[in-house]
């Protein structure tokens, strides 16, 4: 990825940071079907344009909560696919505008949509979107779908560092009150628990395959290979390898300032599995963990999440 495919991301990110300083809290964030999202990225206007967005059986999506890690599997999908095109010498989408439009679905102005229908295939999107707020087309018309579930006492633990840290977001003076918020669904994008149950309807999908942060962190170069052969991306050993390394936490960190700006001195934090156990008291796992066998227990998706591993003391 270039430096100059990230410009647009960069600039956008810092545009909302700027503008977001001189905004009141309850500015911050609006609503829509119920719903928040941040006003500094989001709009009613581009969410009325998304209904309209029609989506290819070729595009490569990669649907995850926030904090979830999907800025990591985004840049591990975008990698598999660019080098995958090189090796088809379809090169046409290496140098036009797909790297600089915003990769979030639902992230930008109205007209994106517009641009995206110009783009050839293979389109890489991202989103933080439950299905049934996603476009129609998208299921459609069979687009794959890689799906990505992080247990949620890290995904608590990453979403509170991440709001107090990030201005466009509204902020909160404890943890516990983050923690009421989180629990509650006062999320931007929503609830944790919604998003996975949501979800889960569409586990067993031919078109989505669901992977988990975790699984990710104990075997990067098998998960790699997995998405990649989901999406048919034909890549070799040595390829995969390629993406592999430049998708480790530190390798990621690295390269942050090039890919995200300002921005990836706050999206790169740990980058790791059971920081939870420095925030959780003994009240928050009792409540995290009657809510999870409560909306998400016996589920398949709840299953993978691996709660018993992850998420006890
Ligand atoms: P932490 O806050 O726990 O460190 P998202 O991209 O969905 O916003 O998710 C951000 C989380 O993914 C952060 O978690 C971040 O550190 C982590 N992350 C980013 N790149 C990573 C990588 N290469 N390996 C592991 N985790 C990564």
């Amino acid at each position: 990825m270039t430096t100059t495919h990230r410009k647009k991301f960069i600039a956008l990110i810092d545009k909302a940071m700027a503008d977001a300083e001189t905004m009141a809290p309850e500015e911050l964030v609006f609503s829509y079907k119920g719903l928040l999202y941040p006003s500094t990225v989001c709009s009613l206007e581009t969410f009325k344009a998304l209904e309209s967005f029609e989506a290819r059986s070729d595009d490569v999506f990669l649907a995850g909560y926030p904090k979830s890690g999907t800025n990591w599997v985004g840049q591990i999908l975008t990698d598999l696919v660019l080098t995958s095109a090189k090796n088809n010498e379809d090169t046409s989408n290496l140098d036009n505008e797909q790297l600089e439009e915003f990769p979030y679905l639902e992230v930008g102005d109205p007209e994106k949509y517009q641009r995206m229908a110009d783009l050839p295939s293979r389109r890489v999107i991202f989103t933080h979107l439950t299905p049934q707020n996603l476009p129609a087309s998208v299921f459609k018309n069979k687009a794959k779908i890689l799906l990505l579930i992080r247990n949620p006492k890290d995904v608590a633990t990453s979403f509170y560092h991440f709001v107090n840290r990030l201005s466009p977001l509204p902020s909160y003076n404890t943890w516990d009150d983050f923690f009421t918020a989180f629990m509650n669904g006062q999320m931007v994008w929503g609830s944790y628990f919604d998003f996975v149950f949501e979800w889960n309807k569409h586990a067993d999908d031919a078109n989505v395959m669901a992977i988990t942060y975790e699984e990710l962190k104990e075997n990067r170069p098998l998960g790699v290979k997995r998405i990649s052969e989901f999406f048919d991306l034909q890549l070799t050993d040595d390829e995969i390898q390629g993406v592999v390394d430049r998708s480790s936490f530190k390798a990621m960190k690295e390269n942050a300032g090039k890919t995200h700006g300002a921005f990836g001195d706050i999206l790169f934090r740990k980058g790791g599995v059971s920081d939870w156990k420095n925030h959780f008291s003994e009240e928050h796992n009792q409540k995290m963990d009657a809510t999870f066998e409560e909306r998400l227990g016996g589920t398949e998706l709840g299953g993978k999440l691996k709660y018993g591993v992850y998420c006890k003391a």
